[in-house]
């Protein structure tokens, strides 16, 4: 039967600032400073199992705690490796489900996405046909720092992880699918290409190209599957919180002046987009977001009218915007550089020249 669902998204508000950087950052869904609230309705489609990769941290966790909350019963799945993560996680869902009063079960699974033969026999026990089933993959590593300090055996772990991992899960479990929708977690460093992010851009913009591609097929094999492809903005999450510690003071310096999105807020839009009867592929977070979606729809899938008319009416505007941001971060990396050189000659130390 058809529900509706209410949801809040919390927005920054947007707030004057000294370059297009900030205001991207400005942008970004936060709890730490004065927000204005959105709400919106959406036409959600029951679910009977919900499968989490990356279920025992971060974002996924927060996507099986919201789950955790709903009125109506279901089935929750995490998965992740760490075996005592998965269990801390698993108390934590239930706490949720107890204070619901549903029959709502939660599972706890250790696997590597890596492992394809463990996800096949994973799928073949817990995904049923006749259930509609949603799965969010957000089983992730990240590794950002400039290229040439990257040890080459990073590049391999992070496309096997991010990429390949993702397109272990489709051949595991579409099989065992035939309504339901199945996410996939990419990143703003999935459209465009930052500072210190050689490793990790990579693995998220073909990530993209994957989603396409299956997209296409499903509508002939599996119409009732939806394919989404989401690009979060930055999350206070565990991974991101280790991301920092190497990143390089140029990435802190773009990214430093917005807040950090609170990871129940970037489920919730997560969990919303996956629940509606017609699911978007592309999930966005923020206006900005949204700009760069559909600036880079090329010949992504669009199920949305209000998407397809800003792509085809304000495409030049939004490649307009960007001019000024690529503009903006250009300056900042000279800026840092030619810093960087006086400190080095200062100390005598030519390294930089
Ligand atoms: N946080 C952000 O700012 C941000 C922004 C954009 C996109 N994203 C993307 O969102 C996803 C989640 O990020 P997060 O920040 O929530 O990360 P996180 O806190 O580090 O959580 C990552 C989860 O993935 C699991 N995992 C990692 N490698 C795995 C593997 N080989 N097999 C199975 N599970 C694996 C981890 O558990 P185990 O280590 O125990 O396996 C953990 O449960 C990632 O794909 C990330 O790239 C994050």
């Amino acid at each position: 039967m058809a529900t509706q669902c209410r949801w809040r998204m919390e927005v920054q508000s947007s707030k004057s600032k000294s370059s297009f950087t900030s205001y991207i950052r400005s942008c970004s869904i936060s709890s730490t400073t004065t927000t204005t609230t959105t709400t919106t309705t959406t036409n959600v489609a029951p679910c009977d199992h919900v499968i989490v990769f990356g279920g025992s941290s971060g974002i996924g966790l927060a996507i099986a705690k919201e789950c955790a909350r709903k009125k109506n019963s279901m089935k929750i799945t995490i998965l992740a490796r760490n075996k005592n993560k998965l269990d801390d996680a698993k108390n934590d869902i239930n706490k949720e489900v107890s204070s619901t009063g549903t029959t709502t079960k939660v599972e706890a699974i250790s696997v590597s996405v890596s492992d394809y033969d463990a996800l096949e026999k994973i799928a073949g026990q817990i995904a049923k046909k006749e259930d509609r089933i949603i799965i969010f993959n957000c089983a992730g590593i990240s590794y950002t720092t400039e290229y040439d300090q990257i040890p080459i055996e990073v590049y391999e772990k992070l496309i096997q992880t991010n990429l390949i991992g993702s397109m272990y899960i489709a051949r595991a479990f579409l099989p065992h699918m035939e309504n339901g929708c199945l996410v996939f977690c990419s990143s703003a460093a999935g459209q465009v290409g930052m500072y210190g992010y050689t490793a990790y851009s990579p693995t998220k913009f073909a990530l993209r190209g994957f989603a396409e591609a299956l997209h296409a097929e499903l509508i002939r094999d599996k119409p009732g599957v939806s394919i989404q492809c989401a690009f979060p903005v930055d999350t206070d999450t565990p991974g991101y919180k280790e991301e920092t510690k190497m990143m390089p003071e140029i990435t802190k310096i773009l990214n430093a002046t917005g807040g950090l999105a609170r990871p129940e807020d970037t489920a919730n839009v997560m969990i919303n987009s996956a629940f509606a009867k017609n699911p978007n592929f592309q999930v966005y977070f923020n206006p900005i977001g949204w700009m760069l979606s559909n600036l880079t729809a090329g010949m992504s899938p669009v199920s949305n009218l209000g998407d397809a008319v800003a792509q085809v009416a304000l495409s030049g505007l939004f490649r307009l915007i960007c001019l000024f941001i690529l503009n903006d971060w250009w300056i900042t990396i000279r800026k840092f550089r030619g810093k960087e050189k006086d400190e080095n000659k200062k100390k005598g130390d030519p390294k930089i020249d």
